[in-house]
């Protein structure tokens, strides 16, 4: 993870902002369309309370994207907290029981991004169905042979969709534009949509066993952690491929290589991944608290996901169009403002 760095005057001792994991581009967009309260920008992520400068005891809201880590260590250290603006949709990262034990309310930016994402899950999609990331490396080396290049056609392919919110609806909406046929899961069906788009729901061991592709697009709840578990690999029907744009605990890496290697899965396609964070944290990951044992096993565990070429792996971009993250920062501005005003927005509870 990048060094936090500090803004050279320190805010004003009430009522300030501060924004971590923020690039110049962010902070001048938001400079000029929040006022009304002195901001701040920190550049890296917020994972301990050590990161936190004297004066962050004025901080009345914070701003977080997903690689900051908001435990009661954190919230306790800043007394005047009233409201944590996460610029994503999940907020798995952010404590927000502890959060709303304080009064602190949590909002998040819930919409940006169901075509954004859902975009990004077809690159993921068509790269391994038409092995581009393969072909791109051997072109890139001056190797023209076609070779074990030859991919599969998405018509007529069964598409498993695991979660029918706004993401996961977009995905169909694609899929159809494919000419696939869609099969979904959720505990709470969308009949409407269902009746609209052409898909029908199944339990999840029918969705993996009749689905030729099974994307993710549920939350990371305590429930859905490991969805895709040892248990449940053997559900998959024989050389499917996974695509997780999701969360990267929504599925057990060591069963995603049993999968793989057993020949269960041909391919898998991820956004994300189970401990991401100690990747991006990188610089910063001796001596810090929150990167325990456990997550560094799973960290050494996961670098051998990244030599595999059945797996095509993106760094969490999924949310990072240009367009998607105006959305975001509009959001979180009318967040922040609502707050403000009293009338608060896209609150979330534990
Ligand atoms: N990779 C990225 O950049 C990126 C960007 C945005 C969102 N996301 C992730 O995508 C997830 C989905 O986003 P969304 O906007 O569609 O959320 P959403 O809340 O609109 O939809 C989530 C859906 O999942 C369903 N669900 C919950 N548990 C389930 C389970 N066990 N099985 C099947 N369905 C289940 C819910 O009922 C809901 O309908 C987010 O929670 C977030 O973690 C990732």
């Amino acid at each position: 993870m990048a060094a936090t760095t500090r803004t050279e005057h320190e805010p004003a001792s009430h009522g300030s902002t501060c924004f971590f994991e923020t690039g110049p581009d962010e902070q001048a967009y938001l400079t000029e369309h929040l006022s009304g309260s002195t901001l701040h920008f920190e550049k890296g992520a917020l994972t301990t309370a050590e990161q936190l400068p004297h004066w962050a005891k004025s901080v009345e809201v914070l701003s977080v994207f997903v690689h900051s880590h908001i435990g009661p260590d954190i919230i306790d250290a800043l007394p005047n907290l009233k409201l944590i603006a996460s610029r994503s949709t999940g907020v798995d990262h952010i404590n927000v029981q502890a959060a709303e034990s304080r009064g602190i309310a949590v909002a998040n930016v819930p919409t940006y991004g169901e075509n954004t994402v859902a975009e990004h899950t077809f690159a993921l999609i068509l790269s391994l169905s038409r092995k581009v990331h393969k072909a791109i490396v051997r072109a890139g080396s001056g190797n023209f042979s076609v070779e074990g290049l030859q991919g599969f056609d998405l018509k007529g392919k069964t598409i498993g969709v695991v979660g029918t919110g706004h993401i996961g609806l977009h995905v169909i909406r694609i899929a159809k534009g494919f000419g696939m046929n869609v099969v979904a899961s959720d505990p709470f069906p969308n009949r409407i949509a269902s009746e609209i788009l052409g898909f029908t729901y199944v339990p999840l061991d029918e969705l993996m066993s009749e689905s030729d592709i099974v994307t993710l697009h549920a939350p990371l709840t305590p429930q859905n952690r490991n969805l895709i578990g040892m248990e449940s690999i053997a559900k998959f029907k024989r050389g499917a491929l996974l695509i997780n744009t999701a969360r990267g605990g929504l599925v057990d890496t060591q069963a995603l290589l049993k999968a793989l290697d057993d020949g269960i899965l041909s391919g898998a396609g991820l956004d994300v991944i189970e401990g991401e964070e100690v990747f991006s944290e990188e610089k910063q990951m001796l001596g810090n608290p929150n990167i325990t044992d456990e997550k560094l096993k799973t960290a050494v565990r996961n670098l051998s996901l990244l030599q595999r070429s059945d797996l095509v792996i993106t760094p969490h971009i999924a949310f990072d169009s240009r367009e998607a993250v105006e959305r975001i920062l509009n959001t979180t501005i009318e967040n922040i403002n609502a707050f403000h005003a009293g009338a608060s927005q896209n609150l979330v509870h534990s």
